[in-house]
């Protein structure tokens, strides 16, 4: 595991955003595993300007996002599909056949979930995973205590997401409870992840995560078992480290290859 400092949330961007672009361009048919959130805007934003002035072509990607509240139509300003196309699909050339949300709607939602997990499988895997973390530790809506070989499913929310989430629902009564998530086990099977923290709300769970013992408790941390991870976080995410990691210097290479 990669831990890379870096000053601000717009380095962050800019450096993660890097690293997918050289992948895309190395790998035009990459699958993405895309996460929702404000720590990823950035990135997104990056993606989109290097497309829009490099020509970053995004026809053959294939993206798979983490999770989608049960209940919210993709229509839902508050939904993820309606957040990812705003924010990501409508401003680049991505083919909408290869973009893939967990639909909140399903009718069966174990037999979507499985079929979701094939699907992944079917297209040879996640090349690259954008992780964000919640504040009580979780990737994607995996909440603390959730299995660490757990797969796509559903999972009601943890007390503090629907308080953090609450600002978006105009209250905590309408936040949703439950979500569908891919698995900690199908995230991890992703080839590279990526795992991005910014600001100092997120100083003591990204402690947690990288330093403290992998559990359930902290879902994040599984990342430290993971052979090609990297974790950038600004420098208000990296203040209360005990250990020493050096600031992603400037103009400085570092290949985070598939
Ligand atoms: C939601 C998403 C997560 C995300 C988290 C943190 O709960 N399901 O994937 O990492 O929010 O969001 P933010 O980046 O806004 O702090």
């Amino acid at each position: 595991m990669l831990v890379l400092k870096v000053k601000d949330h717009e380095e962050l961007s800019e450096r993660a955003a890097g690293v997918i672009a050289d992948e895309i361009r190395k790998k035009q048919d990459i699958v993405l595993g895309l996460a929702t959130g404000e720590t990823p805007l950035g990135v997104y934003r990056s993606l989109i300007r290097m497309h829009e002035e490099e020509g970053l072509d995004f026809s053959k990607v294939t993206t798979f996002n983490l999770d989608e509240y049960v209940g919210l139509s993709p229509t839902h300003k508050e939904s993820y599909h309606y957040f990812m196309h705003e924010n990501l699909f409508k401003h680049i050339n991505m083919d909408p056949r290869n973009v893939y949300i967990p639909d909140g709607m399903v009718k069966d939602i174990s037999a979507y979930c499985e079929w979701y997990e094939k699907k992944i499988t079917e297209l040879g895997g996640i090349d690259i995973q954008i992780l964000g973390i919640g504040r009580d530790g979780h990737i994607g809506f995996n909440e603390p205590g959730s299995s660490l070989g757990s797969r796509t499913r559903i999972k009601t929310l943890s007390k503090e997401t629907i308080e953090d989430n609450a600002r978006f629902f105009w209250g905590v009564d309408n936040v949703p409870r439950t979500a569908i998530t891919m698995g900690i086990q199908t995230i991890i099977e992703a080839k590279l992840i990526i795992l991005l923290a910014s600001g100092k709300r997120k100083a003591e769970i990204v402690r947690l995560a990288i330093e403290g013992p992998v559990s359930s408790r902290v879902p994040a941390s599984i990342i430290q078992f993971h052979r090609k991870a990297a974790v950038i976080i600004d420098q208000e995410a990296a203040s209360l480290l005990t250990r020493e990691y050096s600031i992603w210097g400037e103009g400085e290479e570092i290949y985070l290859h598939l």
